[in-house]
């Protein structure tokens, strides 16, 4: 299961269809609600949007015994120096059609990461239940850093309804 799949192979077909937005990947972009990478995201004017910051711990196994620091150092670097896409993310926990970006990664205690996120989707439903902090998110393995993850509850500082205007919002609730 890929928790995140970043990727190269995502990255570059999504620079290929909107290369203006993306390319060339910045670690700190101008302004953390890319619209126009959201709306890259999702068909133009249906995606639901939510950002916020998120919390992950890494391990060494599926146990959860031992913090991967490696894998954690890794992961964090890898979003900064290059953000993140997962064209279909937690698709275990939401099914299909939720776009993640990740932007931005600090590691805040020896066992957390925090990571900077806007993720869309075309259905609300999908959005409610990410902003949700009693949505559970299963341990999940991630090949690219052999690590296995627990993703905590996100925390969305906004959320925007699919867009006549960036400005609408329905703010936190
Ligand atoms: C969410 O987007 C708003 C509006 O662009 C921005 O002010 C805020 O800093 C963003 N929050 C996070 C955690 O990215
Ligand atoms: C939206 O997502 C929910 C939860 O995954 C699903 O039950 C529902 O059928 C979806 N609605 C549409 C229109 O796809």
């Amino acid at each position: 299961m890929v928790r995140i799949t970043l990727l190269a192979a995502a990255l570059s077909a999504i620079a290929t269809q909107c290369s203006a937005s993306i390319h060339p990947p910045h670690p700190y972009p101008a302004s953390p609600f890319l619209g126009q990478i959201a709306e890259q995201m999702a068909l133009p004017g249906v995606a639901w949007t939510a950002n916020g910051t998120h919390h992950a711990k890494g391990y060494t196994t599926k146990s959860m015994e031992m913090t991967y620091a490696k894998g954690m150092r890794e992961d964090c670097e890898n979003v900064n120096l290059n953000m993140k896409l997962s064209t279909n993310f937690r698709s275990d926990v939401f099914g299909p059609g939720v776009k993640g970006y990740f932007y931005k990664c600090e590691k805040i205690n020896p066992e957390t990461n925090q990571y900077w996120f806007t993720i869309t989707s075309g259905n609300s439903t999908h959005i409610d239940r990410l902003c949700s902090q009693k949505t559970p998110y299963p341990i999940t393995y991630d090949s690219q850093h052999s690590t296995w993850w627990i993703d905590e509850p996100f925390t969305c500082t906004q959320q925007w309804r699919p867009l006549m205007g960036e400005g609408e919002h329905r703010g936190r609730h």
